[in-house]
C-alpha cells in the first residue's frame, strides 16, 4: 500500500498530521494508529462500518459498483470457469494452480477426507435433531486435538497439510452431522468422486444404494461454494482474524468463524429467506402486504441489503441465473422461485428500497439452489461454512504471517456510572 499525503486533524489547540494510505484499487484510509498517543483521542465507529482493520491482498469488493474479485479475478469469471477447489487454492495460495498443482492438491484432499474414528464419537454426544451448525463448529475445533503437530504451524508443508485436512474434512463433518441428525448411518467418503459429488454421496447415498446426482446438480453446488468462498472483512472473517490475532490455532480460529456465521443476519440469512418465502406461499401474507410490514419495520426483507453493497450484489446475479437453470433442468417447479422473483421485482421498484439502496444479496437465491439439491434448511448455514472455509483460512494465514499483526483489542467510550463506593450487603 502506497502512503500519500496526510490528513490534518484539529482538536482543541492541538493539530495532528495523520498518514493517508491508498490501496491498489484507490481506496483511501486515514491511519489513526497514533491518535490516542498523540492526541488522547479514540475513534468511535459502532459496527466498524468505517474502520479498515487490516491491509489485505485477498479479496476486493466495491459496494457502489457491485464488484467482487478474489485475488484480482472477477467473481463472474470464476463462477463461469473455475471449480470450488481451484478457487480455494487461488484464495489460500494466492494464484491459480497449474494442472499438476491441482492434481496433487486433489489427491491430498482425498488422503485426508476420512475422520479419525475417535472423532466419530463426538457426534454421539449431540441430542437427536441437534443443530448441524453446533456440531460442525464443535467437531472442527476438536479436530485440532487429533492433529497436535498442526496446532503451531511452522512451515509451508504444515500449513498445506492443515489446509487439506480442513477443506476435506469440513465436508465429511457437515455430511455426518446431517446423517446424525436423522439417525442415518454415516456414509464414508469415496476417494474416486469429485469434491462436490463426494459431498452429495455422503449426504444422500444409503448403504444399499448410491446416490447419483445429475451433472447440473454437481455444477450448481460447486458454483454455490465458489461464490461463498470469501468476502473480505465480514463478521465471520473478522472473527477468525480476531481469534487468530491471539495466536490461537487455525482449527480454533475457523471454528469461531462458524459460530459467527450462524446468525440470521449473516450465514443464517439464506434459511431465513426460505422461511419468509414459505410464509408468503402459505398465504399468511401477500407479497405487497409483506413489503408493507417491512416498510413499517415490523420485519426485514431477508436476503436484501448489505453493509457494503449499495448496488446489486454480483453473487446474487450469478446465483439467480443458476437457480433458474437448476429449477428448470430438474423439471420440478419450485413455487418459492416465483415468489422470490415477485418480491424482488416489487421491492426494486419501491421507493423505500431504492432510497436505501437495498438490493438482493447472496442469500436471496442461494436457498432455492440448495432446495433443488435436496439440502434441508437447517443445513443451509453449514453449506455456507463449507464454502467460506478457504476464505477464513486465507485470512488467518495472511494475518498470521504479517509481522505488524497486533492482538485485536477495540476500545470503547465508557458511559457507565462514575466511581462510587462499595455498599455492604446489610446497608443496601
Ligand atoms: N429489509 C428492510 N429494511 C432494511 C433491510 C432489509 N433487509 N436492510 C436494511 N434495511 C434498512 C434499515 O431498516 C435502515 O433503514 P433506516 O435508515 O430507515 O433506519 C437502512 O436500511 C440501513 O440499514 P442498516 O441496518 O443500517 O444496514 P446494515 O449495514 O447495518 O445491515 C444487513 C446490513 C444486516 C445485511 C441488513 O441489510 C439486513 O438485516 N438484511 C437482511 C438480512 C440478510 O439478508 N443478511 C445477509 C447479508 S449477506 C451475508 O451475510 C452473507
Amino acid at each position: 500500500m502506497r502512503e500519500r499525503k496526510t490528513a490534518t486533524l484539529t482538536y482543541g489547540d492541538k493539530t495532528l498530521e495523520l498518514p493517508v494510505l491508498v490501496g491498489s484499487e484507490g481506496e483511501v484510509g486515514i491511519d489513526v494508529t497514533s491518535l490516542e498517543k498523540d492526541m488522547g483521542l479514540l475513534t468511535f465507529d459502532p459496527g466498524y462500518a468505517n474502520t479498515g482493520s487490516c491491509q489485505s491482498a485477498i479479496t476486493f469488493v466495491d459496494g457502489e459498483k457491485g464488484i467482487l474479485r478474489y485475488r484480482g479475478l472477477p467473481i463472474e469469471q470464476l463462477a463461469e470457469k473455475s471449480s470450488f477447489i481451484e478457487t480455494a487454492m487461488l484464495l489460500i495460495f494466492g494464484k491459480l494452480p497449474t494442472a499438476e498443482e491441482r492434481t496433487v492438491f486433489r489427491a491430498l484432499l482425498s488422503d485426508h477426507e476420512l475422520l479419525h474414528e475417535g472423532l466419530l464419537h463426538h457426534f454421539d454426544g449431540f441430542p437427536p435433531g441437534g443443530q448441524p451448525m453446533a456440531i460442525l463448529s464443535a467437531v472442527i475445533n476438536s479436530l485440532g486435538n487429533y492433529h497436535p503437530e498442526l496446532l503451531e504451524i511452522q512451515s509451508m508443508d504444515e500449513f498445506t497439510m492443515a489446509v487439506a485436512k480442513l477443506i476435506s474434512k469440513v465436508r465429511t463433518i457437515a455430511a455426518f452431522s446431517y446423517r446424525k441428525s436423522l439417525g442415518l448411518p454415516f456414509m464414508y467418503p469415496d476417494p474416486n468422486l469429485s469434491y462436490c459429488r463426494n459431498f452429495l454421496h455422503m449426504m444422500f447415498s444409503v448403504p444399499n444404494r448410491d446416490y447419483e446426482p445429475t451433472p447440473q446438480a454437481v455444477s450448481a453446488l460447486s458454483l454455490f461454494l465458489v461464490v461463498h468462498a470469501d468476502h473480505e472483512q465480514n463478521c465471520s472473517c473478522s472473527t477468525v482474524r480476531m481469534v487468530g490475532s491471539t495466536q490461537a490455532n487455525l482449527f480454533a480460529s475457523v471454528s469461531s468463524g462458524i459460530c459467527a456465521l450462524w446468525g440470521r443476519l449473516h450465514g443464517g440469512a439464506n434459511a431465513a429467506v426460505i422461511e419468509m418465502l414459505t410464509q408468503i406461499l402459505s398465504g399468511r401474507h401477500k407479497v405487497k402486504t409483506f413489503l408493507e410490514m417491512v416498510k413499517r419495520k415490523e420485519t426485514r426483507l431477508m436476503g436484501f441489503g448489505h453493509r457494503v453493497y449499495k448496488n446489486f450484489d454480483p453473487r446474487a446475479r450469478v446465483l439467480k441465473k443458476a437457480a433458474h437453470e437448476l429449477v428448470f433442468q430438474s423439471g420440478i417447479h419450485d413455487p418459492l422461485m416465483d415468489i422470490a422473483l415477485e418480491l424482488e421485482e416489487t421491492a426494486l421498484s419501491d421507493e423505500y428500497f431504492q432510497s436505501r439502496k437495498l438490493y438482493p444479496n447472496v442469500d436471496f437465491y442461494s436457498g432455492i439452489i440448495l432446495r433443488a439439491l435436496g439440502i434441508p434448511v437447517n443445513m443451509f448455514p453449514v453449506m455456507f461454512a463449507i464454502g467460506r472455509m478457504p476464505g477464513w483460512i486465507a485470512h488467518w494465514r495472511e494475518e498470521n504471517r504479517d509481522p505488524t499483526t497486533r492482538i485485536h483489542r477495540p476500545r470503547q467510550i465508557y458511559i457507565g456510572p462514575p466511581r462510587r463506593p462499595y455498599i455492604p450487603l446489610d446497608q443496601r
